[in-house]
């Protein structure tokens, strides 16, 4: 009723401004489009019956207007009562529907409670297993035995890991002066005199920048073994100084990651992988699958505190304290939607390294795009074989094989997968392929060194 009611008010309310209008005073909308539309037809007849008297002229424009504003008003109150238009369902791909904020939310909330449920069923079934100062006493007390043997291993694989970096820094070294010596014997032979070239050149800015031999002191070679990159320039970027909250934030998240990563691999990845053992060891394959799928999970959390420890805190850390301004140590790979994107994108100082030292000298020297992403996965997968060989004291190829199976696999996803897919992909190639390489050298290790013990 009410709405009847505003209804006929507003009629009233439309005579009263069209015979304003009839006066000659300016008309104005009352109901957005609606009222600029019957105004038109007013203003017209107005203008074309000049000649008929004023009285009926009114009375016609009056009459139509009624009649217009009742078709209207029909109109909207159809439109009032409808509650349906043709439309797609959200889910459906058609409704272009993008915001999935929810639902990534959904995914952590669940996420965390599965994973709580974890901590809880490990917590109940091995007791508190996390002893950050183990590690010491092991090694003091009986150096040799297992789980001392174990931190003698990782030690072995830091102490190659080091000499690894140190190679591949005094390569790029050797690389880049022998460059600059033929640039300069180069521009000599064309200047036909000897080249010149003051030791330090000093900028507009007053920044300085240093020349060929110039570069070849102790302090530099000394910058460059300690700074975050593979690959050596004569004069590096760097920061304007040292923001000390933020070096320091770096030096927590190192500190405390480092505790976190001993921990989770003595209570979740210790435990699982003697668990797996036996069903190892009777080649029982369904078990060996379900022990394969719960060692993924604390094995790819360890691997992404890893990522953040080593790219992001430890890199951060010694850029900050060198002045080191590069910090692009790895980009999105996250997002990588092919596996080639990923060895592009995860490690950027040995992608760096191998890109300038490795890839573009063979491109250089005519070999194709295949046969040089062969070669360089193929020296990658040497040295990953290299570093978990040499300090477990045996060679399996297992880290070689998983290296190198990244060729058809980039190939595979690269053809047939796209998008979402491609990045589903991927993710389960990390997820699933590291823990199949971690159980392998486990349970060979394991057979090789204590198989007849048990016996
Ligand atoms: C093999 C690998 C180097 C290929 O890299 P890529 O980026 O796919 O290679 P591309 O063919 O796209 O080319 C890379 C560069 O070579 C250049 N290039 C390509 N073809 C060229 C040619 N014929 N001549 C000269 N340069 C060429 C490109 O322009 C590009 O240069 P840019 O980097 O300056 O842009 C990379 O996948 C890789 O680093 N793999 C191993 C990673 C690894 O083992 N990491 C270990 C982490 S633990």
């Amino acid at each position: 009723m009410g709405d009847w009611n505003t209804a006929g008010a507003q009629i009233t309310r439309r005579r009263r401004a069209t015979f304003a209008a009839g006066k000659g005073a300016r008309l104005l909308p009352l109901n957005g489009s609606s009222a600029a539309a019957a105004h038109i037809p007013v203003a017209a007849e107005y203008g074309a019956s000049q000649g008929r008297g004023k009285r009926e002229h009114s009375l016609e424009i009056i009459r139509r207007t009624a009649k217009i504003e009742k078709k209207k008003r029909r109109n909207d109150f159809t439109e009032q009562l409808s509650c349906h238009r043709t439309q797609e369902s959200l889910l459906s791909s058609g409704s272009g529907y993008k915001n999935y904020r929810g639902v990534i939310n959904w995914c952590v909330v669940m996420l965390v409670l599965s994973n709580a449920r974890l901590f809880l069923e490990n917590l109940l079934r091995y007791g508190v297993l996390a002893d950050p100062t183990q590690v010491i006493p092991l090694f003091l007390k009986d150096p040799y035995s297992w789980p001392a043997m174990c931190l003698l291993i990782v030690g072995g694989a830091v102490v190659l890991g080091t000499y690894t970096i140190l190679l591949l820094k005094l390569y790029s070294y050797k690389d880049v002066n022998l460059w600059c010596r033929e640039m300069s014997t180069q521009k000599a032979k064309k200047l036909a005199r000897s080249l010149s070239c003051p030791a330090v050149q000093h900028l507009n800015g007053g920044e300085q920048q240093v020349c060929y031999p110039g570069n070849l002191t102790l302090k530099d070679i000394y910058y460059f073994t300690f700074a975050p990159t593979l690959c050596y320039e004569l004069n590096f970027p760097r920061s304007p100084n040292i923001r000390m909250s933020f070096m320091f934030r770096r030096l927590f998240e190192m500190l405390f990651f480092t505790q976190l990563l001993v921990g989770l691999t003595q209570q979740w990845m210790i435990p699982v992988i003697q668990s797996s053992m036996k069903p190892l060891e009777d080649m029982d394959l369904s078990r060996m699958t379900e022990r394969l799928l719960r060692l993924a999970v604390p094995n790819h959390l360890l691997w992404l505190l890893f990522f953040y420890w080593f790219f992001h805190s430890s890199l951060n850390f010694t850029a900050e304290l060198l002045r080191f301004g590069d910090r692009q140590f790895y980009k999105d790979w996250w997002n990588s939607e092919t596996v080639t994107y990923f060895w592009q994108n995860w490690n950027i100082p040995v992608h760096k390294w191998c890109i300038r030292h490795f890839y573009k000298p063979l491109l250089r020297k005519g070999f194709s795009k295949m046969v040089s992403q062969s070669a360089v996965f193929f020296l990658s997968a040497f040295f990953h074989e290299y570093l978990v060989s040499v300090p477990l004291r045996m060679f399996r190829l297992w880290a070689f094989m998983g290296m190198m199976a990244q060729l058809p696999l980039a190939w595979f996803v690269g053809r047939f997968l796209r998008g979402n897919y491609g990045n589903a992909a991927v993710w389960l190639s990390l997820i699933i392929g590291q823990p199949i390489a971690v159980l392998m050298y486990v349970h060979d290790y394991y057979v090789l060194n204590y198989g007849q013990e048990t016996n």
